[in-house]
């Protein structure tokens, strides 16, 4: 027979093992990213990657290629793995009501990164990281307004984000608000380019050949990306890029810096992509069960094109 004090030695012994396994287990991230549409999308990939890599968070990624289906395919599936946590970059804002209540009867709690969701119920998931939309489609039309300070007229063409997508949305929103004060501003043309490089030509090209008599003078693009993609399509067109038509996007990857080096895009409005090391400390906090706030948004800037050269070399995406 063991004698008493040989077993509480024991059993102290035991719960410390299983108490540091407990400890040393690390958390558990599921994460649903929108695709690969853009450098942006790239960049932020990267960021959440090697946050978690450095965060010691497991991170299970499953990558949706722009499709709603295969996003709540994934969050699905991370229910049924029981990760810790979920987070996900919603590729457009309406239809995950079911998904996110599955979570919740689960007791997985979520965490929106980058792009928001329309939900009856705001519990449904616990905080949001990512940039205000909006204001950054508001920069964008401050910048134009200030080009037609002169009482100059312009025709404007759209290059819209993915419908349904909360940037496509938002960005819209910001920039018609502020270009109300100027009647002699319009948009003539707006379409979806996807997001992409491929239809953001594919769509500028058609722009131009519409024969109604307008000339396009102002190009806002919803991302760098569908600019670059614009910019060829003007240049295969006869024109000059940043001159004869002039270029507002979002963004503020390396590429549109390259593009304002050249002198073929005017300017383009910081969207930060790198919220790798934020989201990681969310999560933690989030499954310690320490009070978050409901809304996380990232400072950002506006870069015109006599800036781009010497900020080329500093950019971090
Ligand atoms: O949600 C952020 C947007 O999505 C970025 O502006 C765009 O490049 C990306 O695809």
């Amino acid at each position: 027979m063991t004698p008493p004090v040989l077993r509480r030695a024991l059993l102290l012994a035991g719960l410390a093992l299983a108490y540091s396994a407990q400890a040393s287990k690390p958390l558990v991230m599921g994460f649903s990213q929108v695709g690969a549409e853009s450098e942006w999308r790239t960049a932020n990939t990267a960021s959440v990657k090697s946050a978690a890599q450095a965060a010691g968070i497991q991170l299970k990624f499953a990558d949706a290629q722009q499709k709603q289906e295969n996003q709540v395919k994934a969050i699905r599936s991370f229910i049924a793995q029981k990760v810790d946590v979920i987070a996900f970059s919603p590729v457009v804002e309406s239809g995950f009501e079911t998904v996110l209540r599955e979570a919740k009867a689960a007791k997985i709690p979520v965490i929106l990164t980058d792009r928001a969701v329309k939900v009856s119920d705001p519990s449904l998931y616990v905080t949001f990281i990512g940039s205000d939309f909006v204001e950054e489609g508001r920069k964008a039309a401050r910048w134009v307004l200030d080009q037609a300070k002169d009482g100059r007229a312009l025709n404007i063409a759209e290059l819209q984000g993915t419908v349904g997508s909360a940037p496509a949305i938002d960005r819209k929103k910001g920039f018609e608000e502020v270009l109300k004060a100027n009647t002699k501003l319009q948009i003539i043309r707006s379409q979806s380019g996807e997001f992409t490089r491929a239809k953001g030509k594919e769509v500028m090209e058609a722009f131009l050949k519409v024969k109604d008599g307008k000339k396009i003078d102002l190009l806002y693009a919803h991302n760098d990306d569908m600019a670059i993609g614009a910019i060829q399509a003007i240049e295969e067109a006869g024109l000059k890029p940043g001159k004869d038509i002039l270029i507002v996007s979002i963004d503020g990857v390396r590429g549109a810096f390259e593009a304002m080096k050249a002198g073929k895009l005017n300017v383009t409005v910081e969207c930060n992509p790198l919220l790798g090391p934020q989201l990681m400390q969310l999560a933690k906090d989030v499954v310690a069960g320490k009070a978050v706030p409901k809304r996380v948004t990232v400072e950002e800037g506006v870069y015109t094109a006599d800036q781009a050269a010497a900020e080329l070399p500093k950019r971090k995406y």
